[in-house]
């Protein structure tokens, strides 16, 4: 379920809030983190620990885009192909993972190390085409640097 290290960290969390309840963003975030999802279990072991309802923790873990419900790869490539990326050739882009990593939008590669997911935009937009792979920001992006900074990310 949760790891010792998961437990240590969410109760230095809990203990920096007056109340539970406001740890919960951070200590499922803390669960996603080392996990890549928010199992079921891990859901109700947040919740056991920090003493919330059930049902609370739920409704927070769904409500949040940012948190996700079932496994996905090691990495999560987030590629945004709106309007200004499209534009500067971001389609293009998802044709090259396709062909380099067998990896189509809302997949994830064979070996579990890359899930990829559209996004509309990320911002980023004087920069485009750009991408998230999990925290770390990428733009002006070319069909030759998007494989360079993928092999990166083992
Ligand atoms: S359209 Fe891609 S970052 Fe805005």
């Amino acid at each position: 379920m949760l790891s010792e290290k998961a437990v240590v960290e969410i109760n230095q969390i809990k203990s920096m809030y007056h109340d539970a309840q406001s740890s919960l963003l951070p200590a499922l975030y803390v669960v996603q983190r080392e996990h890549g999802w928010l199992s079921p279990d891990a859901v109700e072991a947040v919740g056991d620990l920090l003493n919330v309802p059930k049902a609370a923790v739920k409704g927070v873990s769904t409500f949040y885009s940012m948190f996700r419900h079932k496994p996905m790869g090691r990495h999560l490539i987030q590629l945004c192909t709106n309007v200004a990326c499209m534009i500067m050739g971001a389609e293009r882009l998802v044709d090259i993972l396709k062909s380099r990593y067998g990896l189509e939008p809302n997949n994830t590669t064979s070996d579990g190390r890359f899930s990829l997911v559209i996004m509309e935009c990320i911002g980023a937009c004087g920069t485009a085409p750009a991408m998230l792979v999990d925290t770390d920001f990428h733009d002006n992006l070319t069909e030759e640097n998007i494989v360079e900074i993928l092999e990166k990310y083992k």
